[in-house]
């Protein structure tokens, strides 16, 4: 039986394939407010610059390619039983090679009905646009969690996380709930692994810090679980 190894992680395991972070981009988001682009509000009020924002997200997705980081956490599944939590809404960990994927905050390359949000389509090539319907004639809006939404495969991720029997924390300031609390669900013996080239206080007593970037972090980790 191969160990449980559970991986929550942020968009600082992107950065290395050129993808912005949230909070290292000067508080604006390529250039956009939050609350202008990424709330239910913002869809009512303006759906045409939601789609733009999330056009041009989705094309700089598609663009980029997934890194080290990304390959070394589908090569463990060789040893582990790897689950990936993820807040990103990138496919950078499908396209390594990941297997067992939850999308927390949901995936820039989907979208679904604004009138049933169970019927979820894939989106080819980088543009959805006003106009684009679902099969019951409604419009499409992107398949992602925006802030004020709910998180519904937050029960899951915490039920995945109470069984680890390793919890590895990468690229994510964890100021973001509900996917911030998730490390209050690992077993008191469980052991956390963090990696982040800033300096992350966490109050639980198992964390072993790597502060490094992604990469160089993942390789580390990868050389100490697998010897
Ligand atoms: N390698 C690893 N970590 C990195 C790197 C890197 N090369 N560069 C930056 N980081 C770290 C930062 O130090 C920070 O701790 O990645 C983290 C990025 O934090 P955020 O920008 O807040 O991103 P994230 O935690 O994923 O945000 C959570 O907030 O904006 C919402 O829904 C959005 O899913 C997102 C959520």
């Amino acid at each position: 039986m191969k160990q449980k190894l559970v991986v929550l992680t942020g968009a600082g395991i992107s950065a290395e394939s050129g993808l912005k972070t949230f909070r290292d981009s000067d508080g604006l988001w390529e250039g956009y407010n939050i609350e202008d682009v990424a709330t239910p509000e913002a869809w009512h009020k303006n759906p045409s610059l939601v789609q733009q924002f999330y056009n041009e997200r989705r094309k700089a997705v598609l663009e980029a390619e997934p890194n080290k980081a990304h390959v070394l956490l589908a090569e463990l599944e060789k040893h582990f039983d790897v689950q990936i939590i993820t807040q990103n809404i990138d496919n950078l960990h499908e396209r390594a090679g990941s297997n067992n994927i939850c999308h927390l905050h949901g995936e820039i390359v989907k979208s679904r009905s604004t009138r049933n949000s169970d019927d979820i389509y894939p989106i080819s090539g980088w543009e959805l646009k006003m106009g684009d319907l679902c099969k019951s004639g409604h419009q499409l809006r992107p398949h992602i969690v925006w802030f004020g939404e709910s998180v519904p495969m937050i029960e899951l991720a915490a039920e995945i996380v109470s069984d680890a029997d390793v919890f590895i924390i990468i690229g994510t300031s964890l100021q973001v709930y509900p996917a911030a609390g998730l490390i209050n669900y690992t077993k008191p013996e469980t052991p956390v692994y963090v990696i982040d080239p800033k300096q992350i206080t966490l109050n639980n007593k198992q964390v072993h810090f790597i502060q490094e970037k992604a990469v160089a972090g993942v390789e580390q980790l990868f050389n100490l679980l697998i010897n």
